[in-house]
């Protein structure tokens, strides 16, 4: 038998906490839980937000009041539910994704929920889609959520920066990954990715940001991000 570290005893307190809130402030909601649910039974890996999160994106974009959403990184389309939710009937909410099993899935579940009729649905690698959309000059969006690629972050930073308008919200999930950004990570181009992406957010000149911790089984950070006037 494993005896418990320290580590696991604070492990454990973070997943109580997380599902307390999860509890309280999260209404079981069968489409929500049944997307998860043919999500994991196709095989997908469970790297979407929390429920916590996904209320939290929600309610960013409820109270930022956006109306066109991009995002990037659409996985089985759980946090894109969220983000569809709130947006509203009148909403548009953009997708990009590049693998083709996650789309087929996403869009079961966004059928499922009543919220096809708002989402788009962009295939292909989203450098290439994100430089597209720069180049045929696509209308801005009030809130970008960017959760694909790690390495990639930086450059989703300046096509967030070209696709917003003052006052639009970027968002960047995956932030503080159990803290490993605070140390030099020689061999992780993963880590590398996102400490140049808060470095570069931390500083830019058009940009007024914070990152706030999130925890389930471990620490995460949800990047919150202004567009500034
Ligand atoms: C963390 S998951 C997204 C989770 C989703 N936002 C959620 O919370 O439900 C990242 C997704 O980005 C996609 N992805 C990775 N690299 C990509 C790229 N270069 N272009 C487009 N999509 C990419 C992956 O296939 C995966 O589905």
């Amino acid at each position: 038998m494993k005896i418990p570290t320290p580590a696991d005893e604070q492990r454990h307190s973070l997943l109580e906490i997380d599902q307390y809130i999860e509890r309280l402030f999260v209404p079981r909601d069968f489409v929500f839980l049944q997307a998860l649910r043919d999500a994991a039974e196709a095989g997908l890996p469970k790297i979407n937000v929390s429920a916590n999160e996904g209320k939290l994106l929600y309610l960013l974009a409820r109270i930022a009041g956006a109306r066109r959403v991009l995002e990037i990184g659409l996985l089985g389309g759980y946090s894109t539910m969220w983000l569809a939710q709130a947006i509203g009937p009148q909403g548009h909410l953009v997708t990009l994704e590049v693998d083709e099993k996650c789309i087929r899935i996403a869009r079961k579940n966004l059928e499922r929920a009543g919220l096809m009729s708002r989402v788009e649905i962009r295939h292909g690698d989203a450098q290439i889609l994100l430089k597209r959309m720069v180049d045929g000059e696509e209308q801005p969006f009030d809130l970008v959520f960017i959760d694909a690629d790690k390495p990639s972050y930086p450059v989703y930073l300046d096509y967030a920066v070209r696709l917003t308008h003052p006052g639009s919200l970027i968002l960047a999930d995956n932030v503080i990954r159990d803290g490993k950004v605070t140390q030099i990570a020689e061999n992780d181009k993963l880590v590398q990715g996102i400490q140049e992406f808060n470095k570069k957010l931390a500083v830019h000149p058009k940009l007024e940001a914070i990152v706030v911790t999130v925890t389930r089984e471990g620490i995460d950070g949800l990047a919150i991000t202004r567009v500034k006037d």
